[in-house]
């Protein structure tokens, strides 16, 4: 570990999303209080429509559209990607409610450099609708997992969940709120341990270096009541 991880320069970052970019949102602020370190050199939407893009350019960080449907494959819409952020020289990519598959074209470009978050306990319902699959199973917990991308879908390295619990007459859309809420703390808490340097990939495993008691606090978030 270096010795002193909060002077590292802030992550050079940009951000994938496909729609309302609540996620977004939160990185935006946990910068701008100072609780992550981070450069947000480029937002992308394969939607025109999609809400992300608008707090974007409200906060000044430039944002584009790629339609996903102008590309004959996955592969030329990911090679696409992948020029548009190494030009802003992007280290890290952060996918908030990003709706496209990413091919190896992607993943290889940034091996261990993109993160994804997902609304389910990974590996608990993976893929859509994971909170209406929750609701359906009947399980006590769910919550929310960041993850950085490898090849299988919503099966990378955990890097960081958090746990809400599971009422009776929960529907979709309250777990859904309860569980963004937790999704807005701990994707900033995620990739401020990537600006720190503090995360090694071990297989499939992640260690997060020098955890100290607190921080472990902040990796285990634990459910309350709503
Ligand atoms: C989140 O629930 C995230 O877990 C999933 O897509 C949703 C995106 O929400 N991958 P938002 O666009 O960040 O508000």
């Amino acid at each position: 570990m270096s010795s002193d991880p909060q002077s590292r320069p802030p992550v050079k970052l940009g951000v994938l999303i496909s729609g309302e970019g609540s996620n977004l949102q939160a990185i935006i602020d946990a910068t701008e209080h100072g609780e992550l370190s981070a450069d947000i050199r480029l937002v992308i939407s394969n939607k025109a429509d999609a809400h992300g893009l608008e707090r974007a350019r409200r906060a000044g960080i430039a944002a584009e559209f790629i339609d996903h449907r102008r590309f004959a494959s996955r592969e030329e819409f990911d090679r696409t990607l992948v020029a548009a952020l190494n030009t802003r020289q992007v280290e890290l990519v952060a996918c908030a409610g990003f709706t496209r598959l990413l091919s190896p074209v992607m993943v290889h470009a940034f091996p261990n450099r993109i993160m994804n978050i997902h609304p389910a306990l990974c590996p608990a319902f993976p893929g859509v609708n994971a909170q209406r699959a929750a609701c359906d199973y009947g399980v006590r917990f769910s919550g929310c997992t960041v993850f950085f991308v490898a090849d299988g879908v919503d099966d990378g390295p955990i890097i960081v969940q958090a746990v809400v619990p599971v009422m009776q007459n929960d529907d979709e859309r309250n777990l859904t709120a309860r569980i963004r809420a937790a999704e807005h703390r701990i994707y900033p808490y995620a990739i401020r341990l990537f600006q720190e340097g503090r995360l090694r990939v071990h297989g499939r495993k992640l260690l997060v270096d020098g955890s100290s008691p607190a921080d472990e606090r902040l990796m285990l978030i634990n459910p309350t009541l709503p």
